[in-house]
């Protein structure tokens, strides 16, 4: 039986850096299942549907054929054939992102995915519901969460890093919401699955969160 690890949280908790520092350590894959559902966004976004129309998501995601592939050690989502890795990581496919996966046919879709890599192989997973649906026996659960404001000027940081002009105030207005939305959806919202571990980066260093995640994982096996 495979080795999972489950780490759930808000956006801009950390989940990737720390997931991906993870499964280097342990040789693990690392699956990004954000990436996934970024994946589904751009095809929408492409294709110009509103997620105000639910039967329009609903045709157009069955249209949207996502796979993955592991290339130099890196995860990278194929969109209809198409490797899309360089579209995903922009504020507007992230928001759509975030609305188009409150759809059961989208959810049900990528879940499907999610749990046949999870049963090959060992591997640390992120996302929103991996502990409380898509791995609910994983050998290892965490909650990784960090304040709206240390999140925010963390994102913060990174763009002006990259010379883009930006308004922490709006970034944070932006997380809050997107948090709102993710854990009050109706299917499969963003919570800490009862047996998860809950880690707070707000005052940890990343090397202390992966150090406390290398911990659990060497309890458990
Ligand atoms: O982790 P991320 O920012 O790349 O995720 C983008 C959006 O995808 C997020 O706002 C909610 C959705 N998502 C989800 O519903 N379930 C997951 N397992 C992962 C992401």
């Amino acid at each position: 039986m495979s080795f999972n690890v489950a780490i759930d949280g808000p956006a801009g908790a950390g989940k990737s850096t720390i997931a991906k520092a993870v499964a280097k350590k342990l040789n693990y894959i690392y699956v990004d299942t954000g990436a996934m559902y970024r994946a589904m966004a751009l095809y929408m976004l492409r294709e110009q549907v509103n997620p105000g129309q639910p039967d329009k998501v609903s045709e157009k995601c069955e249209q949207a054929d996502i796979t993955i592939a592991y290339e130099n050690g890196q995860q990278v989502v194929y969109l209809n054939g198409e490797n899309v890795n360089p579209y995903l990581r922009t504020e507007e496919v992230g928001n759509m992102a975030s609305a188009i996966s409150t759809f059961p046919r989208v959810r049900a879709k990528l879940v499907e995915l999610q749990k046949s890599l999870a049963a090959k192989s060992d591997c640390i997973m992120d996302g929103r519901d991996i502990g409380t649906c898509v791995l609910p026996n994983a050998q290892v659960k965490v909650y990784l969460t960090a304040s709206s404001l240390v999140r925010a000027k963390r994102r913060y940081d990174e763009l002006t890093a990259k010379g883009e002009v930006c308004d922490l105030a709006k970034i944070q207005a932006d997380i809050e919401e997107r948090d709102y939305r993710d854990m009050h959806r109706e299917h499969s919202p963003l919570c800490q699955a009862e047996d998860a571990v809950l880690v707070d980066s707000s005052d940890m260093s990343i090397d202390e969160v992966i150090t406390a995640i290398l911990g659990l994982c060497e309890k458990r096996q």
